[in-house]
């Protein structure tokens, strides 16, 4: 949630900020500005609206400025507006911040400040900070007392007027980064931000404050003693972050899906030996009596599924919740282990998750996209999923790989525990091997899809319907599509629509019925003689040569014949296809759907 960036170098800095602001705008796109110091004299802009806004607020203007602050906001305080827009400034105008986070504590800050007589332009909680750094002493040591009286998340960039030439990143609890090029530095969210000027990243820890110039970077401890950091070189090519042909982010990163499965399995697959080797991953596993997935949105999603991996393929009890709802349980964690999942690695429920979990003496594994990301480090364990950058809001490739890394963790300690034979193991992976033929195949199918959107986007109302490996996959295909569509849709286990929703089911309401095979798929046709009897509309997702459903369906999707647990891998296609070609015929900004940011990094 919102996206900050500070350069500092011996380049223009507005455009470096205008593109960094770009690159970061999937966090939040309700409003953004920049502010820069030229001629000793502070500059800000800010406009309610996209980075395309802001620029025709900046206009024909010149500056030669070589550092400078930049933020896309996703309101949390305040209306999108010009004036809640960041940067903030302190009553004199000769300090600009840029905030993500929340200042939980900004009301009882605000009261008192007013009472001192300060003036509030704007309705955010960031303004505060920006008044409190007012006064005497070096602009370090002002921060430092700035930390002490803050409570919430945040991190910052600073820019003082009266210390020309130096930029501030504070970081506690909210993403922040340095990269580090030629004589110029950058702070941001995200990689993306500065991916094209520099791969040379230094991972800011919470309770960090750093100062820059084009000479060089210092960081300090919220003490102010200074801290040694090492840096690290970003796997990720630049061009990965552009949309290489593709209208929008989304559909190329669904095309992407083949490569991502691919790149997930490599060196992860031993055929001659029937085993799956993760990595140099040495969780004790044979230790705990219980695992526990957390994670929000499709990572959760991701997560049911990896439950009935768990527990199908390696018989281990697991649970899987929302992290925003297992932070307020008082769950039992003995001798649990819990399996963290996330694209982004900064999901605020999904830490606290975590946090929680710790306390009460669990280890933790996480399942983590982006490379460095707070949940890496406050786990015990990571898997990294090797989707590349995901820069859609929707999150689609990075579900695929959360989705193979939780099958093959399964299958690895199926076949520790004693639970899975060589052989079995040996069938899994020559289906793996596989599977990317068969997604280039429903990838070829989009004109189909597209034309099922056309057929029904003037419908508001959906249902999808799975069971078994189905049920979570229902659920995601029914997010994706209200996400970036904006349709009503509900995700059902096929088996509870008669304890209730099917009161809803007639001529307006479309069902996306997941057919599966085996028992589910008896089950299923029931269901759709179910919503058929009553004037439902069906679009079924069946396997390959399955007549009977396309008897019955207005349309039919066919997917391949595949194994039951490897399915899901390939029904999420059609889905996530369907959701985007829905989106595109309603005319919605499939990228950066309305409300929502990529990384939900609030609680
Ligand atoms: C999915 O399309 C959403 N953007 C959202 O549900 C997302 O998966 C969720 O916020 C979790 O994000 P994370 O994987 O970065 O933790």
């Amino acid at each position: 949630m919102c996206g900050i960036i500070g350069y500092v170098g011996q380049r223009e800095a507005i455009p470096i900020l205008l593109q960094g602001l770009r690159k970061l705008e999937y966090r939040g796109y309700d409003s953004a500005g920049i502010a820069i110091i030229e001629d000793e004299k502070l500059h800000i802009f800010r406009k309610k609206g996209k980075i395309q806004d802001l620029q025709q607020e900046i206009g024909a203007k010149t500056f030669h400025a070589r550092y400078g602050i930049g933020h896309t906001r996703w309101a949390t305080h305040g209306v999108p507006s010009d004036c809640n827009a960041h940067p903030h400034c302190d009553c004199g105008g000769t300090i600009a911040l840029v905030h993500n986070g929340i200042i939980e504590n900004y009301r009882a800050l605000k009261e008192r400040l007013l009472e001192e007589g300060h003036h509030f332009s704007s309705d955010t909680d960031t303004e505060v900070i920006a008044h409190l750094l007012e006064g005497e002493g070096e602009p370090l040591s002002r921060l430092l007392k700035l930390v002490s009286l803050l409570e919430g998340s945040f991190a910052l960039c600073v820019l003082f007027q009266e210390e020309p030439g130096v930029l501030y990143g504070v970081r506690q609890s909210s993403p922040l980064l340095l990269g580090v090029g030629e004589r110029e530095y950058f702070l941001a969210s995200d990689i993306p931000a500065f991916l094209e000027h520099t791969r040379n990243a230094v991972l800011l820890d919470d309770g960090e404050i750093v100062r820059l110039s084009e000479t060089g970077f210092t960081v300090f401890d919220f003490t102010g003693k200074e801290k040694e950091k090492t840096s690290f070189t970003i796997p990720w090519d630049p061009v990965s972050a552009e949309k290489g042909g593709f209208k929008h982010f989304m559909l190329k990163e669904i095309h992407e899906e083949p490569r991502v499965f691919e790149d997930t399995l490599a060196g992860r697959l031993h055929p001659e030996a029937g085993e799956i080797i993760l990595d140099d991953l040495c969780v004790p596993f044979f230790s705990f009596e219980r695992v526990v997935m957390v994670a929000c949105g499709t990572a959760c999603h991701a997560g049911m599924l990896g439950k009935i991996y768990l527990e199908k393929l390696a018989r281990l009890p697991v649970g899987a919740e929302y992290a925003s709802e297992f932070r307020y349980q008082d769950p039992f964690l003995e001798k649990t282990l819990v399996i963290a999942i996330s694209q982004s690695g900064e999901t605020a429920d999904t830490l606290k998750a975590v946090e929680l979990a710790k306390e009460r003496g669990a280890r933790v594994l996480s399942i983590c996209n982006v490379l460095g990301g707070s949940l890496t480090r406050i786990s015990d364990w990571v898997l990294y999923t090797r989707a590349g950058i995901e820069i859609s809001v929707a999150s689609t490739k990075a579900f695929l790989a959360q989705v193979t890394v939780l099958l093959l963790l399964a299958l690895s300690w199926g076949k520790k525990r004693g639970v899975l034979a060589s052989k079995e193991v040996e069938t899994f992976i020559a289906e793996l091997l596989g599977l990317p033929r068969k997604m280039h195949t429903l990838l070829e199918k989009g004109d189909t899809l597209h034309h099922i959107a056309r057929q029904f986007y003037l419908h508001q109302n959906f249902f999808y319907l799975g069971r078994g490996v189905f049920y979570p996959l229902a659920l995601e295909g029914a997010l994706k599509l209200k996400e970036i569509s904006y349709a009503y849709a509900e995700g059902l286990s096929g088996g509870e629509m008669k304890h209730g929703p099917i009161a809803l089911v007639g001529p307006d309401l479309v069902s996306v019925v997941l057919v599966g095979e085996g028992e589910r798929r008896v089950k299923m046709l029931g269901n759709i003689e179910e919503i058929k009897a009553r004037q439902g509309k069906v679009i079924a997702i069946a396997e390959e040569g399955d007549e009977e459903v396309s008897e019955k369906a207005e349309v039919t999707v066919f997917i391949p014949q595949t194994l039951e647990f490897l399915s899901p891998l390939l029904a999420i296609i059609p889905l996530q296809l369907f959701a985007y070609y829905m989106a595109l015929e309603r005319g919605c900004d499939v990228d950066q759907p309305r409300n929502l940011a990529k990384s939900v990094t609030v609680e």
